[in-house]
Formats: C-alpha cells, sequence, structure tokens
C-alpha cells in the first residue's frame, strides 16, 4: 500500500518566521521520505506582494541547511503557490477558493484540507469564520485546521477562542501544536511506563518521593521580546508544555494507546490538580527575573523591553495531585531562560529504602537521609535522548560502603540523527488524522484554571525584581521550595 498521503495545504503567515523556520522543512523531509509526492499543494499566504517564483526561492532558501539535491528541491518547491492578501479581507477569500479549487483538481487532492493558522491568534476567529462562510471547507475530503501556541493568556480568553473555532470546525478537526508532545523523549513516557512492569509497578505514592521536571533555556529572550514580554515563563512554559509533560507521567493507564483513550487518562490527571488558594501561591510558586551581568544583558535592559518590566523570566513550582495514585508526591516544576544550560529533563526520585542495614552508626537510620541515596531515573529529552538510573551498589574492595553508580542509555547517534524532528512528527500526524500528539480542549481549559490563581496572585503582588544571575539555575528560592519538603533538585547546575 502506498505511504502517500494527498492534501492541500493552506498556511496562512506563509511568509512568517515560523512557516520558513519548521513548516517548509518539515513538508520537505516529508516529500523526502514519500509521505508526500504527486498529489499534494501548499498556498503561502499573507500579505506581502510576492510572485509565485519568489516564493519558490523562499522555499528553496529554507531548505538550505538540509543540503538536499538541487532537482528534488525544485521539484518540491513547484507544488507551493503564493497569495496575497489581508486575512481581514473577505476578497482574499474568494480569491483563495479559487486557487484551492483549481489546485484540488490539477493534483488530485479528493477535498483533503489542511489549514495552518501560522499566524497571531487574534486573527483565528476571523479566519474560521471565512473559511465556513465562502465555502472553503469541502464536503468530499477532510478539513483540519492547526494552530500554535499561546492558546489564549487566561482561561477566558482560550474559551472566546476555541469558541470562535467552534462555530467552524468540530473539535476533532482541532489541532493545538504543542511541540514538546512531537519530541522523541516525552512520547517515549508512555513506552517507559506501560511497557515495563518494573516501572508501572512503582509509578504511585507508596515508592516514588517527588518528580522533578526542567525545562531550561540558557539563552534570554532574543527576537520574541515583544510577545514575551506580555506572556512570561508562567503562560508561555508551564500551561502547555509543562501541564502536558506532567499529565503524561501522571495520568492511568489508557484502556487501549488510542486518541480517546489517553486523552481520557489525562484529562482525569489534569482535573486532579489541586487548586491553590490566592494565599498558598508565595508557598507553592517562585518566580524570577535574571539580572544583568557585566557581559550580559538582564532582562530590563533587552531591546523592547520596559526597564521597569515585572515579567517572568523564571518559574519553580510544587504541584500535588489529589488521587489514589498521587496523593502526598510533590511535583516540582521548574523553567527559565539565562539558566545554566539549555536542556529538558525528569527526575523520578524514589524513596529511599527505610533502613540502612550498611551503616547502623548513623544516628537515625530509619531518617530521610539515611545515607541511602535514593534511586533516580532521569528522562532525558534534550538535547541527549535516553535515560539515566541511579542505583546504590558496593564500593570495590574491603568493607562494606555502598556508593551511587549510574547506568545510562542514549540513543545512538545515527538514530537520533535520523529522528525526525517534531514538526515533521506532527504534521504527519496531522496527514494521518491522529491528535494523540495534539493538546484537546479540555486539557487546555483545566491547565489554564490551575495556571489563572497563580498569575492573578502575581498579578496583584510586586515582585522583587531582578532576583537571579544568568548561568545559574533561578533565585535560591527554588532551592527553598524544595528544601522546606525535606528535598533537593537532582540537577543542580
Ligand atoms: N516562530 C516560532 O518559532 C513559533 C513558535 C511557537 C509558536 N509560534 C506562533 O506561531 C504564530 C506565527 O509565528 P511567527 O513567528 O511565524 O510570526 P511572524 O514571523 O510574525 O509571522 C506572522 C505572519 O502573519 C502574516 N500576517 C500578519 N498580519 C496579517 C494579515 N492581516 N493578513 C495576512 N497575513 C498577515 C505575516 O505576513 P505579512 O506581514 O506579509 O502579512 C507573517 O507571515 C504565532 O501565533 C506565534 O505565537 C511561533
Amino acid at each position: 500500500m502506498s505511504k502517500e498521503k494527498i492534501a492541500l495545504f493552506t498556511i496562512f503567515g506563509g511568509t512568517g518566521d515560523l512557516a520558513q523556520r519548521k513548516l517548509y522543512p518539515s513538508l520537505f523531509k516529508l516529500y523526502q521520505k514519500g509521505y508526500l509526492q504527486d498529489h499534494f499543494a501548499v498556498i503561502g499566504t499573507a500579505r506581502r506582494p510576492w510572485t509565485d517564483e519568489h516564493y519558490h526561492q523562499v522555499v528553496a532558501d529554507a531548505l538550505a541547511s538540509l543540503h538536499a539535491d538541487a532537482d528534488q528541491v525544485t521539484a518540491f518547491a513547484s507544488h507551493f503557490y503564493y497569495q496575497s492578501h489581508d486575512v481581514t479581507d473577505v476578497q482574499h477569500y474568494i480569491t483563495l477558493k479559487r486557487l484551492s479549487e483549481k489546485l484540488d483538481a490539477q493534483y488530485e487532492l479528493q477535498g483533503n484540507r489542511i489549514f495552518y493558522l501560522a499566524m497571531a491568534p487574534n486573527f483565528f476567529g476571523t479566519i474560521a469564520r471565512h473559511l465556513k462562510s465562502e465555502h472553503i471547507l469541502t464536503e468530499n475530503g477532510f478539513n483540519r485546521v492547526i494552530i500554535e501556541k499561546p492558546f489564549g493568556h487566561d482561561f477566558e480568553s482560550a474559551k472566546t477562542l476555541n469558541d470562535e473555532l467552534a462555530e467552524t470546525f468540530d473539535e476533532n478537526q482541532i489541532y493545538r501544536i504543542d511541540h514538546y508532545l512531537g519530541k522523541e523523549m516525552i512520547q517515549n513516557i508512555a513506552a517507559i511506563r506501560f511497557g515495563n512492569n518494573i516501572w508501572e509497578s512503582l509509578w504511585n505514592n507508596r515508592y516514588i518521593s517527588n518528580v522533578q521536571i526542567t525545562l531550561s533555556e540558557k539563552l534570554g529572550v532574543e527576537e520574541r521580546a515583544v510577545y514575551y514580554d506580555n506572556s512570561g515563563a508562567l503562560r508561555d512554559m508551564v500551561q502547555n508544555h509543562i501541564m502536558q509533560i506532567l499529565s503524561l507521567l501522571t495520568m492511568d493507564q489508557p484502556v487501549e494507546f488510542t486518541e480517546d483513550d489517553i486523552n481520557i487518562e489525562k484529562v482525569k490527571a489534569l482535573r486532579s490538580l489541586r487548586p491553590y488558594q490566592p494565599e498558598e501561591v508565595a508557598k507553592n510558586f517562585v518566580r524570577g527575573q535574571y539580572a544583568p551581568t557585566e557581559t550580559v544583558k538582564g532582562y530590563r535592559q533587552e531591546d523592547k523591553i520596559s526597564p521597569a518590566s515585572n515579567t517572568d523570566t523564571f518559574v519553580a513550582g510544587k504541584v500535588m495531585i489529589d488521587n489514589y495514585r498521587w496523593s502526598g508526591v510533590p511535583f516540582y516544576i521548574r523553567t527559565g531562560k539565562r539558566l545554566a544550560d539549555k536542556f529538558t529533563r525528569i527526575d523520578i526520585v524514589f524513596k529511599r529504602p527505610v533502613i540502612n542495614i550498611f551503616n547502623h552508626e548513623l544516628p537515625d537510620n530509619q531518617a530521610a537521609d539515611n545515607g541511602l541515596a535514593p534511586n533516580v531515573l532521569t528522562i532525558n529529552v534534550e538535547p541527549t535522548e535516553g535515560f539515566e538510573l541511579r542505583m546504590n551498589a558496593k564500593n570495590v574492595g574491603q568493607g562494606f560502603a555502598t556508593t551511587p553508580v549510574q547506568l545510562n542509555f542514549d540513543h545512538d547517534a545515527t538514530a537520533a540523527a535520523n529522528s525526525p524532528e517534531a514538526y515533521e512528527r506532527l504534521l504527519h500526524d496531522i496527514l494521518n488524522g491522529d491528535a494523540t500528539n495534539f493538546t484537546h480542549w479540555q486539557e487546555v481549559a483545566y491547565s489554564w484554571k490551575f495556571i489563572d490563581v497563580i498569575q492573578q496572585y502575581w498579578d496583584d503582588h510586586q515582585p522583587s525584581f531582578p532576583n537571579y544571575k544568568p548561568g545559574t539555575m533561578g533565585p535560591q528560592a527554588a532551592a527553598d521550595l524544595l528544601a522546606q519538603d525535606g528535598h533537593r533538585w537532582v540537577y543542580q547546575g
């Protein structure tokens, strides 16, 4: 059976950064692998008055770093068509409909349409409304819409956005991208948990002491300053990526490994998040903003950022899940800019053996720190992809002192190099109509409800910023957050 997928892509924001950096290279890789062949076409649209020829050159330039065969690039780019218009102008949709029908016939696309909204979210409602009113959606094929973060800036705005989309699209036609869900090791969480009895049988509050999720960035705010300053780390990283990772780590086993069953379990996990009362926020969530050093600008000195900005560039928090499996286990999360290094990791910290029989001289053998290091399972998401397991073993030689040893597994370089990039994987899923690795509305809703309380408390209380040095793992309060429970971050920087 041919693996070729058949579809017309319409990319709103076809001249933008996302389209050029992520979408064109990912579509090309699908083309190289034969998932896209003769029966696909792409309409790129934005206000700039580009010609098709210029557009082909832009697409070819976007592929430069792939060092692909020139004829193959030319053949691929010939499937791209540019349409210049403003999405708020109804005329746009009339010409778009005509071009879509022409390409549908020319490439035999069977009415299959994918609309990629690579634009600011305030346009989503307008675009969706016009796609319906101008009859650009087809009856004979599938219609799927892809949207990017941010999906609202709080629960209310997310609901408004969702209601606007829902006037045109059913939930099963909406693909909300969270590119972390396209990462190899995030997808691997389910395999580790449900494919290994040793883990799933220990994956609960009897054996796990705490869980730590760290999404650490080394760079500062860079070119996304205006967007970021209105968002901050809590909204930009925690509401979506970290909440999604948390739901995959904590959900119960789905009946089957299908989109619907996984969604049911993720929503149950997110519904079990313990909501904070405003007066509990300061004790359980820490915010930070990076300071200047002699060589590095502070956040308030960055281009396009107000010198009085109170935007959080760092968050650490303690999240509790009130259900039978997780009651009492803290999930510590942290993310930020200008930290010690760029990486994403998950540390599952197990409880220590209740007694240390190897060292009777410890003052209280049953104390939390009885001289035996806890077992830690680390899932390295990026840049290294793999696992580490820390265990206690006997020191080589005389005596019976124990020492922590580490078992490592990394994906080998070839497998890692051939591993599709997140956007390629997600576009392939969309072509297949598989929304497993996308965020569903209820997940968005429960995440925002949890986040809104924290953001509101922060908006109502002035922070004392800046409060951390670039190159560290954030403010001291992030370490204190764990220390108050008798824990410490596994990764110290
Ligand atoms: N870039 C990323 O890596 C990234 C990552 C995650 C999420 N996102 C999200 O993805 C979306 C796109 O981001 P981006 O970085 O690609 O933004 P961008 O570079 O600013 O691109 C915006 C696009 O919208 C077009 N546009 C703006 N107003 C328009 C109008 N009235 N009618 C028609 N076209 C219009 C622009 O083209 P013209 O000026 O030619 O009209 C441009 O193609 C945003 O929602 C962003 O938050 C981006």
